[in-house]
C-alpha cells in the first residue's frame, strides 16, 4: 500500500484539471434553478409553463461510485442528497451495476472512486476507458476517496494524476477527499493490517470502533462546484 500520510486540503482540482484552479467561490441563488425560475417574465418565451415546475430545466447528473467498505458510496449518497435538495434530477449508480445509463444524457457526470492500495477502483478505470469518448462531451467532476487525503496535499501520493494519466481523460474537476477506517467492517486480518498502516500514517489505531475522517464541508463544497459545472458549456463531438 502507497504509504499514507496526513493533513486536510480544502477542495481543489488536480494539478492539470481542466478548471477549479481557484476555490470555489459561493454561488449567487440556486445554481440549478436556471435564470428562468428566478425572472419570470422570460418564462414563456422559454417554453417554461408558467404555472407547472420547470422539469425541462432542471439539471440532469449522474453519479457513478466504485466503492469497498462503504464510505464512497455514502459520500455519493450525500452527494445525491444535496443536489436533490437544490432541485437537480440525479441517478447514483455502483459503477459495477450491470446497465448504466449513457453520460451524455446528462448535464453533468460525477465520478467518485476509492483507493486500494494505491489504485483507483478497477471497474471505475474500466468504465472511464470504456465511455471516454462521451465523457469528453459533458462536463465532469471526479472525487477520490483515499487515506492519504486526510493528510491533506491537491492530489495526495498521486492518485488522481496517475489515473488521468492512465486512462488518458481529465475531468473538468478533480478532488481528493478523506475517506474512513471503518475497523468493525474488516475481517480480522485486515483490521491487523489496517492498525499499522494507519499508525504508520498517524490515523487511528483504535480498532474497538469505526472511524470517519471526511470532511463534509469539502463535501458542501463540492456540491456547489459541481452546480457551477452543470452550466458550463458542453464540449462539440468531433466525432463523425
Ligand atoms: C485494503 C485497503 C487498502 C487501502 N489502501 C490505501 C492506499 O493505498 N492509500 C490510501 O490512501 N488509502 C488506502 N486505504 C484507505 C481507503 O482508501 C479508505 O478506507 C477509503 O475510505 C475506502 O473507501 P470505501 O470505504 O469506499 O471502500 C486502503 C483501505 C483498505 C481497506
Amino acid at each position: 500500500m502507497a504509504a499514507m500520510i496526513g493533513i486536510s486540503a480544502p477542495i481543489v482540482p488536480a494539478r492539470d484539471a481542466v478548471i477549479a484552479t481557484r476555490t470555489p467561490q459561493p454561488v449567487r441563488g440556486n445554481p440549478f434553478l436556471p435564470q428562468v425560475v428566478r425572472r419570470p417574465r422570460d418564462r414563456r418565451a422559454l417554453g417554461v409553463g408558467m404555472a407547472g415546475a420547470p422539469l425541462r430545466c432542471v439539471k440532469r447528473i449522474l453519479i457513478l461510485y466504485a466503492s469497498n467498505h462503504g464510505q464512497t458510496r455514502t459520500i455519493a449518497f450525500e452527494l445525491e442528497r444535496e443536489l436533490r435538495a437544490l432541485g437537480a434530477d440525479v441517478a447514483v449508480h455502483d459503477v459495477t451495476a450491470n446497465e448504466l445509463p449513457e453520460p451524455t444524457a446528462f448535464d453533468a457526470v460525477v465520478l467518485g472512486s476509492r483507493i486500494q492500495f494505491g489504485r483507483h477502483a478497477p471497474a471505475m478505470v474500466a468504465y472511464i476507458r470504456t465511455h471516454r469518448a462521451a465523457l469528453e462531451q459533458v462536463p465532469t467532476a471526479f472525487f477520490s476517496v483515499s487515506m492519504a487525503a486526510a493528510n491533506g496535499g491537491n492530489d495526495p501520493n498521486g492518485y488522481l494524476d496517475t489515473l488521468f494519466s492512465a486512462v488518458g481523460w481529465k475531468p473538468r474537476i478533480a478532488v481528493a477527499l478523506a475517506g474512513a477506517l471503518p475497523y468493525r467492517r474488516y475481517n480480522f486480518i485486515l483490521r491487523f493490517v489496517m492498525k499499522r498502516i494507519a499508525r504508520a500514517g498517524g490515523h487511528s489505531t483504535d480498532t474497538t470502533r469505526n472511524h470517519e475522517y471526511t470532511r463534509w464541508d469539502q463535501v458542501h463544497e463540492l456540491v456547489t462546484v459541481i452546480g457551477e459545472l452543470t452550466s458550463a458549456p458542453r464540449r462539440e463531438s468531433h466525432a463523425s
